[in-house]
């Protein structure tokens, strides 16, 4: 296999870990991935995508299929499609896909997401999608990859060689080629208001520096992961997008702190899980969506009322926040489509943090692969 990566890609330069490079990489590898894909006149284009024309005319159902942290990209990334192109979307984990019997027709588009386009379970998905006269599209970092040379359009994402097992700079830039070729797809099919596109594209051309800005401040989020490494449970909770980043938050720690953690829509903690919320128990609320902002809030009061010591994730400026959490963290502002982007960063470092105050083997945890090629 011929990979183009240089040498001085693969070396972690003044960083103590891979991880933690590949955290303060992600301005770069966004600018490398939206690079050359919006023109002068604010409009996505793929060249890579030019044997598609019109191809995605007679789309009329979405499946996006990957596992782990692709998955949790592919959950924003539903929502994202979902909502600029008024198609309908579904995510699901790729070894789950095959065995429901999912309804694939030549009118279905299948999304695979795979940061080494390598998974075995992922493959076998859009091998079988095919089959049943599917066209897959594949978003991956690895263009000579299995699921590149077998899908039907290759979308590249540009975050370079990932080395830590536990996906970040791959996770954001597959929300971004998400986001981008939502807008495209929505050019095609005009969907999308011309207000709501000029947005959209100001929005991620921000990214980058803003991403800069959120990691300007890492020092405040380690002394709030220093603070939970010796927590027995840890709980994130959101709404909407901020409950998809919630799960890729828990992961994230589960995967190299190795503490235990669950991710739960916030609005649905009362069906159960405030079970578990005792004095000091951990919660990392992410509050970013000012349309269900204040339904957040009222779930954060619950947790409260049963002792949680909550950090809570909002848009500067959301002073507000801060009557009802013990700790805050601010991210820039950003339309709330986008907000997933910056709100992952903080929780990749509190994992990241946390796992280094535990000592941990940060990247290569115990029992895991970076690419599982079993099903
Ligand atoms: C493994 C890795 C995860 C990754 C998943 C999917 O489990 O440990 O970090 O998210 O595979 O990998 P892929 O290469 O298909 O994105």
């Amino acid at each position: 296999m011929h990979i183009d990566w240089s040498a001085d890609q693969v070396e972690k330069g003044p960083f103590e870990h891979f991880m933690l490079k590949e955290i303060h990489e992600q301005p770069l590898t966004l600018r490398n991935t939206m690079l050359g894909r919006i023109n002068d006149q604010n409009e996505v284009i793929f060249p890579e995508l030019a044997h598609a024309a019109g191809a995605f005319q007679h789309v009329d159902k979405i499946f996006i299929v990957a596992c782990g942290t692709a998955f949790h990209a592919g959950l924003v990334g539903s929502t994202v499609l979902e909502k600029l192109t008024r198609i309908p979307v579904q995510c699901d984990i790729a070894s789950e896909f095959r065995y429901r019997d999912p309804i694939i027709t030549e009118r279905t588009l299948v999304i695979v997401v795979s940061q080494s386009g390598e998974t075995a379970d992922t493959l076998a998905a859009m091998q079988e999608s095919r089959r049943q006269g599917a066209k897959v599209l594949a978003i991956t970092n690895v263009p000579t990859s299995s699921v590149a040379r077998d899908a039907d359009y290759v979308i590249a994402t540009k975050a370079g060689p990932e080395i830590a097992v536990a996906s970040t700079k791959a996770y954001t830039a597959q929300l971004l080629a998400f986001y981008l070729f939502s807008i495209y797809l929505a050019q095609e099919r005009q969907t999308l208001s011309t207000e709501l596109h000029t947005k959209l594209v100001q929005g991620l051309k921000a990214l980058p520096v803003q991403v800069e800005k959120v990691l300007e401040n890492a020092n405040d989020v380690k002394l709030y992961a220093e603070s939970i490494k010796d927590a027995d449970s840890l709980f994130f909770i959101g709404r909407g997008l901020d409950y998809a980043v919630a799960l890729e938050g828990s992961l994230k720690l589960k995967e190299i702190s190795y503490i235990h953690s669950e991710a739960y829509a916030a609005g649905e903690l009362k069906h159960g899980t405030l079970a578990l919320i005792e004095k000091d128990t951990p919660v990392i609320a992410l509050a970013t969506h000012m349309d269900l902002y204040e339904k957040t809030v009222s779930n954060i009061k619950e947790v409260k009322a049963r002792g949680a010591h909550v950090m809570g994730i909002t848009v500067e400026g959301n002073v507000g926040l801060l009557n009802s959490v013990d700790e805050i963290c601010f991210i820039p502002p950003s339309h709330h489509l986008l907000a997933p982007i910056l709100a992952v960063v903080p929780l990749q470092l509190i994992s990241y943090y946390a796992s280094l105050a535990l000592e941990n083997d940060i990247d290569k945890p115990r029992n895991l692969a970076k690419s599982v090629t079993v099903e």
